[in-house]
């Protein structure tokens, strides 16, 4: 899978063990930045992730920050992306079987590498289950992106 990653200062030490971890599994990586713990803007690296996916040049994103909280209200900003917060590995599981998500965000002030590599590796290997009722749902938000778009 191609996998475009991003993360702010508070995320840059858990993206250079994600980096080669994804690799690792045989992925292809894409990492936007930034290149250092100096304080820098979270939506900064946020947007370019959402659109290498948006765009479909990335099948996924992965964004981490302090709390991955920034990071995923910026992701959900950009037209097509679904972005989870995960923490927990139930989660990381039941965010791709039920939403289908895209992007995934995290707070490495919040988790630890261990948890974090192993939530990657559930949500990157659990298929969209397709069932009926997800699909509808994830119509309906699809719905809410178009009416606001048409609004402004
Ligand atoms: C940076 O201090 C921190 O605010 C940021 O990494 C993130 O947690 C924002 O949601």
């Amino acid at each position: 899978m191609k996998i475009a990653i991003g993360a702010d200062h508070g995320g840059y030490s858990l993206k250079q063990v994600v980096v080669p971890y994804l690799e690792s599994l045989g992925h292809e990586v894409e990492d936007v930045g930034c290149e250092c713990d100096q304080s820098v803007d979270y939506p900064d690296y946020a947007l370019p992730v959402c659109d290498l996916v948006a765009s479909g040049k990335a099948e996924r994103g992965i964004l981490i920050c302090g709390t991955g909280i920034g990071m995923s209200i910026a992701a959900n900003k950009v037209r097509g992306i679904r972005c989870a917060l995960v923490h927990d590995l139930f989660s990381a599981q039941a965010t791709r079987d039920h939403n289908d998500t895209n992007v995934l965000a995290m707070g490495e002030r919040v988790i630890g590498p261990g948890v974090a590599q192993e939530i990657i590796r559930i949500w990157l290997e659990t298929p969209f289950s397709r069932g009926e009722r997800h699909v509808g749902r994830l119509n309906k938000v699809k719905q809410i992106e178009e009416n606001d778009s048409a609004r402004s």
